[in-house]
């Protein structure tokens, strides 16, 4: 028996090796801001420095967020320079080139990242890495880039993959809804480190690791190829899933999708659930808080998407709660908080409208352990964290309790923590020591 499930257990554990990076760059999940889900392609200098100057004024840099990231659109569309073979950036939307914006940038004491992909063209048609990442990587590192978002757009037939990837979740089985697309699986067993797609990234890790520059490499292959098993050892972090959307299904799909990924969370390598959608579309006060909390517990990179002159003091507070990045920055605990029970649904059930509603994880920041309940329902309903069914938390009856949210110290809690939540809300809780 122990056997077998040591087997079962090294079977799925993921790669040891990590893109380790100077000045612990990459150890922990990224915090920063990005242009896409506020702008789209209509992004320019000002509005990257609007940004920059924000995260300074509202505080979001005292508390750790640094990276600010231009996505898509920010070269010229047609054409590399002829001679030097470079990406040309786009002077009437950024009049100092990138290297101009990246210099007031890091004046502010803030870190900047640009955006390409494993491809001939980006997502929006602009000139891609794929056959140029010598250059590029080249031409980045001497303009100051300390971040590349990597794309998956532009993929060329000869670099597509032999096989369609069916992932499995956490636990190692394909639950239901997983594999939509097999038209060609992969024979069992088969290591996708082989594929076309692991290729693509990696030249691009190495030409990044032939700079002078440490530049944090965030991969954005959605899921595909089975990344969670290779993307350790290529980018500090890989996206899982498809697109965010500024919509509570988008946002539930998802967290569904990663719940079953956590074993992949640790130091220097982080599953990417993709960047937040806290401020836009028709999030609700509190999907927003929801959606942020669920994205912190799992040490996601955090990268603010919305208008920052513009955000409302609720955004706002729920994008500097002093709890949830204590957890997530924590440098002594690497792993994320986990499911213990999936509440609405039977454990191990994949449900993107129902995702995992009760998490822990042990935190050295917050010298305790966090527990979030979520109400996946579309109305009012109670949830309770049970000490008993805690893993962290078994073997005591009664701990100690703050309101992540409030602030507020619940005292000494028996037995169990009972709340009312509104449709899509989740309740955080920091427990502390038994009383
Ligand atoms: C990724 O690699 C690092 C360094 O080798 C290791 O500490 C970490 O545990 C790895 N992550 C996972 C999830 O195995
Ligand atoms: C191409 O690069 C050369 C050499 O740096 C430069 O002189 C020229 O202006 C560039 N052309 C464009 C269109 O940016
Ligand atoms: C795809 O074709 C290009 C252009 O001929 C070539 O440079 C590249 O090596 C090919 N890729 C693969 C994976 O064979
Ligand atoms: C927001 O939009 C999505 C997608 O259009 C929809 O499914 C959802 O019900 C909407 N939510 C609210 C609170 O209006
Ligand atoms: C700021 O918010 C207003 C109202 O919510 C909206 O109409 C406007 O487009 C926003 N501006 C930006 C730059 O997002
Ligand atoms: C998975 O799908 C099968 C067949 O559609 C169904 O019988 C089973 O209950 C599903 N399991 C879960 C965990 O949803």
């Amino acid at each position: 028996m122990l056997t077998l499930l040591s087997f079962a257990a090294l079977a799925f554990l993921p790669s040891a090796n990590a893109l380790v990076r100077k000045e612990n760059v990459g150890r922990l999940p990224a915090l920063g801001w990005n242009s896409w889900n506020a702008f789209g392609c209509d992004v320019d200098s000002t509005k990257i420095m609007t940004a920059a100057n924000e995260m300074v004024k509202l505080g979001l840099k005292d508390l750790g967020y640094e990276y600010v990231n231009i996505d898509d659109c920010w070269s010229v569309k047609d054409t590399r320079n002829l001679t030097t073979k470079r990406i040309i950036p786009d002077t009437s939307k950024f009049p100092g080139g990138i290297s101009g914006v990246a210099d007031q940038v890091h004046d502010l004491g803030l870190k900047i990242g640009i955006y390409s992909s494993a491809g001939e063209t980006t997502c929006a048609g602009h000139p891609a890495s794929l056959g140029y990442e010598q250059v590029d990587a080249e031409a980045f590192a001497e303009w100051g880039i300390d971040y590349l978002k990597y794309d998956n757009c532009g993929v060329p037939s000869n670099w597509t993959d032999q096989y369609t990837a069916c992932v499995p979740d956490g636990s190692g089985n394909f639950p239901n809804g997983t594999c939509p697309d097999l038209s060609n699986p992969a024979p069992a067993g088969y290591d996708w480190a082989q594929s076309k797609t692991f290729t693509r990234y990696t030249m691009m890790r190495d030409a990044l690791l032939a700079q002078d520059r440490t530049i944090l490499y965030s991969l954005c292959d959605w899921g595909q190829a089975d990344v969670n098993t290779w993307g350790n050892e290529t980018g500090n972090s890989w996206r899982m899933s498809g697109d965010i959307q500024a919509n509570w299904p988008h946002v539930a799909e998802i967290a569904n999708e990663n719940s079953f990924r956590m074993n992949y969370v640790g130091f220097w390598g982080h599953p990417d659930p993709d960047m937040l959608e806290v401020g836009n579309g028709n999030l609700t006060s509190e999907e927003n808080r929801a959606h942020f909390a669920l994205w912190a517990v799992m040490k996601s990179p955090l990268i603010i998407g919305t208008a920052l002159d513009n955000i409302t003091d609720a955004n706002l507070a729920v994008l500097k709660n002093q709890y949830l990045i204590d957890f997530h920055q924590d440098p002594v605990v690497g792993r994320s908080a986990h499911p213990y029970k999936w509440g609405y649904n039977p454990d191990w059930t994949f449900d993107p409208v129902h995702p995992a509603e009760y998490w822990s994880g042990p935190s050295s920041t917050l010298e305790g352990t966090l527990v979030l309940m979520l109400n996946s329902e579309d109305s009012t309903s109670t949830r309770i964290a049970s000490w008993n069914e805690i893993p962290e938390l078994k073997g005591h009856d009664a701990y100690q309790v703050i309101d992540a949210w409030s602030g507020e110290d619940l005292g000494c809690v028996k037995e169990a923590y009972s709340t009312s939540l509104a449709s899509h809300d989740v309740a955080v809780l920091v427990v502390k020591g038994a009383c």
